[in-house]
């Protein structure tokens, strides 16, 4: 390469490899027998390739389409790869470059000039910038209601205990209360504490299932001897898996089934979970019915519903 051609800058003129540094020179030691063979490939790659173009014409069988496509293109391709293989300068190289830094006092007088420019920017217009500041801290506090708020209120002790007392009256989602005729066996309802029906809160976690397995006194567990007077069994309605609706009754098996994960719990042997991801038994409402008939809680859960949290110590 000539001198004229160079590169040159303020800096003086960039290195440039010499036609004659051993860096440009090809790979092997007989560069004309290499230049040869590459030719013959070459060569065998053109006629490939116009045998290809005669058969497209001619309209000859497809192999003849493909062999001859194949072969042109291989041998081409062949002898451009052993060209750049063997006849092309095989380097290491490296590109000089000029630094591209600026000096040291150039820089700080950059960063002096744009210091003091934006500050006398600023002071310029200081009730904006003041009004600014003020805006952003007032969004950053602002900003940090909406967390709080949607924390909702304090569960207070809703965790553990229900409007359930000793003597509430078992009530429908409608008010209506239930007497002992209500349910034939196999009838299922979701009962709550009467005056709560109505109350948000209490349809989270007073929500009770009351089926009438039959018309004698059931006992789902020992201990539990008057708690399911005439056939009557009432269980919290809320899963202790995760917290759904338990509503479904399956008659026939005297299941009581979770639509959410399939928990499934036996009414007759005190709710214990059959099948699912339920780790404890449903708690069981103890019932009586009073002089009227109507039927009524004898006390509160005795344990909290709902799936289990860190403060629990029943089971
Ligand atoms: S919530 Fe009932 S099984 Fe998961």
């Amino acid at each position: 390469m000539s001198d004229e051609h160079q590169e040159t800058t303020s800096e003086g003129p960039l290195p440039v490899a010499s036609i004659d540094d051993p860096h440009m020179r090809e790979a092997v030691g007989n560069p004309r027998r290499a230049e040869n063979s590459i030719a013959l490939f070459l060569v065998l790659g053109i006629l490939g390739v116009g045998v290809f173009g005669a058969a497209y014409v001619q309209n000859w069988k497809p192999w003849t389409l493909g062999v001859s496509l194949g072969l042109g293109l291989f041998f081409l391709g062949f002898g451009l790869s052993a060209w750049g293989k063997y006849l092309m300068p095989q380097g290491p190289f490296s590109e000089a470059r000029h630094a591209l830094h600026s000096a040291r006092a150039e820089r700080e007088a950059i960063s002096a000039a744009l210091v003091e420019r934006t500050g006398v920017v600023i002071r310029r217009r200081g009730m904006l910038g003041g009004l600014l500041a003020t805006g952003f801290g007032i969004f950053g506090i602002v900003a940090i209601f909406p967390g709080l708020r949607s924390l909702g209120p304090l569960p207070g002790l809703t965790l553990t205990k229900t409007n359930w007392r000793r003597g509430s009256l078992l009530v429908d989602a409608n008010g209506r209360a239930i007497h002992r005729d209500t349910l034939d066996p196999g009838g299922i309802v979701t009962v709550f504490p009467a005056g709560y029906e109505d109350n948000t809160q209490s349809q989270a976690v007073d929500q009770t299932v009351l089926i009438r397995v039959q018309f004698t006194d059931l006992v789902t567990e020992k201990g539990r001897a008057t708690w399911a007077p005439e056939g009557y069994v009432a269980y919290s309605k809320l899963c202790t898996h995760a917290g759904c609706p338990v509503g479904l009754y399956e008659r026939q098996l005297r299941l009581l089934v979770c639509p959410c994960h399939q928990s499934m719990f036996n009414i007759d042997d005190g709710a214990v979970p059959e099948f699912g991801p339920a780790p404890r038994p449903l708690p069981q409402l103890p019932l009586y019915i009073d002089a009227l008939g109507f039927l009524r809680a004898q006390a509160p859960y005795d344990q909290p519903v709902g799936p289990g949290y860190w403060e629990r110590t029943t089971t």
